[in-house]
């Protein structure tokens, strides 16, 4: 699908962001093991999500849907809430699935999935889209198989389709040195560890999203977490719950950039602001952009708040290591900014994102150069020189929800119709995001 962007009037408004896929993936699969019945309100139903619930549906557990009226909260939003009734299996619950779990394009899906199967007392296997069979994948089977997992795969479990072979149910307490600074590999050694017979410690590179932990806490599991170490002591069932998804701060970042690139004024409700998620906002405030977030309310342990963004001259900044985790998924919208900002932009430290849905360097680096601008990469990142004109063009999304939308809100920065090509990548994260585009201001045409 090729979809021209044009947003010459700028895009700005009030903006209620898609709900929150990482929350959303954690809220089904725990209430997927939970004893009783949990109801994920406002949960994203699309694209990644799908494959959780897919495969989660394989492994026996039954959800319902209902939509629960009007959404009149006002802005660009969904038309109405709904909510997923899921109906917990415990931890020990999940039935053999009689076909191969289908993860398609979702890292979260097959990561976190892969910490719930290890040592189940059956036979899986799961596999995934062309993208998703590239994706290492040993980084979360060498963890799980220290704790017992007997998990094989393609070139000895590095990549899937990976396989899951029958244990009794129950895994082996580790001490694991986190390797990468991975919310998925964190997350998927913590959700084997509902499982282990003893203490789970992790330390190392911890630092990541940190909605696993929150979530643990919020229901009452025995976990601590004090930036040098994560504990979490032996579980024996988990409660069910009641979770709202707050919106997804990485979906609403595409239209800060936006706004910031137009030089309009735009208002984000209902949106998650955990720290481990706002990296973007800090850099794009220390670039000199007028960025005000406010706390409105805590949703099972995660801040929610609005974001509003003013029109901003922007400074070239350097975004080191550290900062990587708590932006991740914000990388190609740093480049779009850069172009625009006055100076040097330079990203360091960004390998991981080789190991995105496309090597993400070299596709944030192809969407600033078929706009006709100029950027330098590296092995671990990039320099940009602003401010910079750019023009318009078309940007290939390569099957990159994040690269399609970047390239859409770019268009606001070329003055002209930006085409992105494999638009329909973006589904998998942001379903309504033309709607939204329009809705604040822009045009799409197919
Ligand atoms: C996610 C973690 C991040 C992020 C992805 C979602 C999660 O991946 O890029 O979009 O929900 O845990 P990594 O943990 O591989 O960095």
């Amino acid at each position: 699908m090729n979809i021209g962007f044009n947003a010459e009037k700028g895009l700005g408004g009030v903006l209620i962001p898609p709900p929150d896929k990482s929350l959303t993936h954690r809220a089904l699969m725990l209430s997927s093991i939970s004893s009783g019945i949990s109801t994920v309100i406002d949960p994203l139903r699309t694209g990644d999500c799908l494959s959780t619930i897919g495969c989660l549906k394989s492994l026996g557990v039954e959800f319902s849907v209902r939509n629960s009226g009007e959404d009149n909260r006002g802005g660009a939003s969904e038309k109405k809430h709904e909510e997923i009734t899921v109906h917990g299996r415990g931890l020990h619950g999940f039935r053999e699935p009689c076909n191969v779990l289908d993860a398609g394009n979702s890292g979260t899906t097959m990561r976190l999935l892969a910490g719930l199967l290890a040592g189940l007392p059956l036979y899986a296997v799961m596999t995934g889209d062309n993208s998703l069979l590239k994706r290492p994948m040993k980084r979360v089977v060498e963890p799980l198989r220290a704790m017992g997992g007997n998990i094989t795969g393609r070139d000895n479990g590095s990549y899937a389709p990976l396989t899951f072979l029958p244990g009794d149910g129950l895994l082996m307490p580790v001490d694991y040195e986190l390797p990468v600074s991975s919310a998925q590999v964190k997350s998927s050694v913590l959700f084997a560890g509902l499982r282990s017979k003893g203490t789970i410690v992790l330390t190392g590179k911890i630092h990541s999203r940190d909605h696993t932990e929150r979530m643990f806490k919020a229901i009452g599991l025995p976990v601590t977490a004090d930036g040098e170490m994560i504990k979490l002591e032996p579980v024996v069932e988990l409660p069910a719950f009641d979770f709202r998804i707050p919106g997804d701060i990485s979906s609403a970042s595409f239209f800060i950039a936006g706004a910031l690139l137009s030089g309009k004024e735009l208002k984000v409700i209902g949106c998650g602001i955990n720290p481990t998620r706002t990296g973007f906002i800090r850099v794009l405030k220390r670039m000199g952009a007028d960025i005000v977030i406010e706390e409105t309310e805590v949703r099972m342990g995660e801040p929610v708040g609005v974001i509003t963004v003013k029109p901003s001259s922007l400074t070239g900044t350097a975004v080191t290591e550290e900062e990587i985790p708590d932006l991740i998924d914000e990388i190609p919208l740093i480049a779009a900014l850069a172009v625009s900002a006055e100076g040097k932009t330079v990203v360091s430290g960004a390998e991981e994102l080789k190991h995105k849905e496309t090597d993400r360097l070299a596709t944030t680096a192809n969407m600033i150069k078929s706009l006709k601008g100029t950027i330098n990469v590296f092995s671990d990142g990039f320099m940009i020189n602003g401010p910079q004109k750019l023009k318009p063009g078309v940007v290939e999304s390569g099957g990159d929800h994040r690269i399609a939308m970047a390239g859409a809100v770019l268009s606001a920065y070329t003055g002209g119709t930006v085409d992105v090509n494999g638009f329909d990548a973006a589904a998998v994260s942001y379903p309504n995001f033309i709607e939204h585009f329009i809705f604040l201001g822009g045009k799409a045409d197919e």
